[in-house]
């Protein structure tokens, strides 16, 4: 049956209509325990939900969907090795990436957590040989600077992790990350690098990737320049699941640490692609960091809907996406460290959520992914909140911060933390006075969630980060489509590869439409003053 059709689908959509003139106001006076009823917890996180314009009907609809959509069943298939992933035809198992290693998790007929731990040791053994100084350069000297050479989730979680666990980093290894094919982000990146102490890691799932191949090709010839081609192997990681990529790069394969094809690239973070996150705050903190994953699995797996986080904060994506016509959610997390959180987020919700086919191939006839977005709180605040507060679209808020800071003052956390409790307050009540011209006014009702940690320790930066993944999982699942698959990058890579050609020869025939052949003849004519479009 069409979801639309659905009778608790239906149910939802006449609970939206009902209760439409409804305020978040009118919800908090008429339920004075509300701040306390509509909140949960899980593996170390408090998640505040009653600014969401949301009440126990809203939620049991939303719980009803959920059980009709099959939410349970499909999660212990996902947990259980079954092929979730059905358009490439495998399991989706990040979660087995973090499980302890007593677990066992059988997908193709195989357990494959020892494989996991197997990998996990040989990251750990690596780690420690480069912070001790064992393993050095080439020509002896200790590895310095560590360069992270990948895109996408090959990139954003290493990139995001790094910044959000700096703490507890080591600070006298220099972490740096290239992913753009742009030669001015390797540029930079090396710049002021000696190529003697450096270590690349080259992070590439598939090991085919355009960016990632012309980075680490140019990352090569930087670091035979100057230190000889003898030196590649002291100077050369990989990651992947690709070892015939990996040898025929020139890297050996002793040196690359591998990972699996039910690991989809944006849920890889914790995977061997976590390698310089390792490299920064060591193995025993990587392992608080997957504790912290594991520790989220665990509440999503077994808690009831009504106090599940994942579950909770998956339907109330559905409630603002298709019943309140939130088009977009603002990710602001209130914690400088988590800056690239947002960027992270925005692959593992839109590339897995953003489609608009459901498992079968039908076209969906609802709105799926929201567009995901953000900033640090405080800096958005001077600069996109005011659309939050009063522009046109409904943006559905997350805010996420810290009880306790990591550093500088206590009293400038305060005033951090203030202003998060001050911007979920003024978003869901505003202001309405009449004694005020209308520029000044506040209509308030905009929904947000909370969620609050007692530090950004590894632990709690591994719950966070479950906490989303399972979201989207939930949010797929009602929406009935494959959020681990990812076809939609495709077309473009291929239309470059095509273009690439044709910019090497300028001779050549060009077959675009109109706007495309233009483009492509103005930028051959570079360099010689005076473009032209014939
Ligand atoms: O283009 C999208 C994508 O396939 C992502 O899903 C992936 O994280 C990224 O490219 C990088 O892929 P790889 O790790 O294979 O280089």
């Amino acid at each position: 049956m069409r979801l639309v059709a659905r009778p608790e689908w239906q149910a939802l959509q006449r609970h939206a209509e009902a209760s439409g003139g409804r305020t978040l106001r009118g919800l908090f006076d008429a339920d004075p325990g509300r701040g306390e009823r509509l909140a949960a917890e899980g593996a170390g996180l408090y998640m505040d939900y009653a600014k969401q314009r949301v009440d126990d009907e809203t939620l049991r609809l939303l719980f009803a969907l959920a059980e009709a959509r099959g939410l349970e069943a499909r999660r212990e298939a996902m947990f259980e090795g079954a092929v979730v992933n059905a358009t490439e035809d495998r399991a989706a198992l990040h979660v087995a990436l973090r499980a302890p290693e007593d677990a066992r998790i059988v997908t193709g007929g195989e357990d494959v957590v020892p494989a996991v731990h197997a990998v996990l040791r040989r990251m750990a053994g690596f780690s420690e040989r480069v912070r001790d100084g064992r393993w050095t350069g080439a020509d002896g000297r200790r590895i310095r600077n560590i360069v992270n050479i990948g895109i996408g989730g090959s990139d954003l979680g290493p990139a995001m992790a790094y910044q959000a666990l700096r703490h507890y980093s080591r600070r006298d290894l220099c972490l740096r990350f290239v992913s753009n094919v742009d030669p001015a982000d390797f540029h930079e990146a090396v710049r002021d690098l000696d190529p003697g102490e450096t270590l690349f890691i080259v992070c590439s799932k598939t090991f085919t990737t355009q960016e990632t191949l012309a980075n680490a090709r140019a990352a090569r010839a930087w670091c035979v320049a100057a230190l000889g081609e003898d030196a590649v192997a002291r100077h050369f990681v990989a990651v992947s699941t690709n070892t015939e990529g990996v040898r025929a790069f020139g890297i050996d394969p002793d040196n690359m640490f591998g990972f699996w094809d039910w690991v989809g690239g944006r849920y890889s973070m914790d995977s061997a692609i976590g390698l310089s996150t390792m490299l920064a705050i060591g193995p025993e903190r990587f392992r608080e960091l997957l504790d912290g994953f594991h520790a989220m699995d665990l509440h999503f797996r077994s808690a009831p809907m009504a106090r599940n986080l994942p579950v909770l904060h998956g339907l109330l994506a559905i409630w603002n996406t298709n019943f309140l016509g939130a088009g977009s959610h603002a990710v602001l997390p209130y914690a400088d460290y988590l800056a690239r959180f947002p960027a992270y987020l925005q692959q593992l919700a839109m590339e897995s959520n953003g489609k608009s086919v459901t498992v079968d191939g039908e076209p969906v006839d609802y709105a799926t992914c929201p567009v995901v977005w953000g900033e640090p709180g405080t800096n958005g605040q001077h600069s996109f909140y005011q659309l939050l507060h009063q522009g046109t679209p409904l943006v559905a808020c997350d805010f996420i911060g810290f009880c306790q800071p990591l550093a500088g003052e206590a009293g400038q956390h305060d005033l951090l933390m203030a202003n998060l409790f001050a911007q979920g307050e003024a978003l869901a009540f505003g202001r309405q006075d009449p004694g005020l011209p209308p520029h000044r006014h506040f209509a308030g009702n905009r929904p947000s969630t909370t969620l609050l940690g007692d530090r950004l320790t590894p632990h709690a930066l591994g719950a966070l980060v479950a906490l989303y993944e399972h979201s989207v999982f939930v949010q797929g699942t009602i929406w009935d489509i494959d959020s681990f698959d990812q076809w939609g990058v495709e077309l473009g890579k291929q239309l470059a590869k095509t273009t690439e050609a044709e910019l090497a020869d300028p001779g050549a025939a060009l077959g675009h439409d109109s706007s495309t052949n233009a483009l492509i003849r103005r930028y051959r004519e570079r360099g010689k003053g005076g473009a032209t479009n014939a």
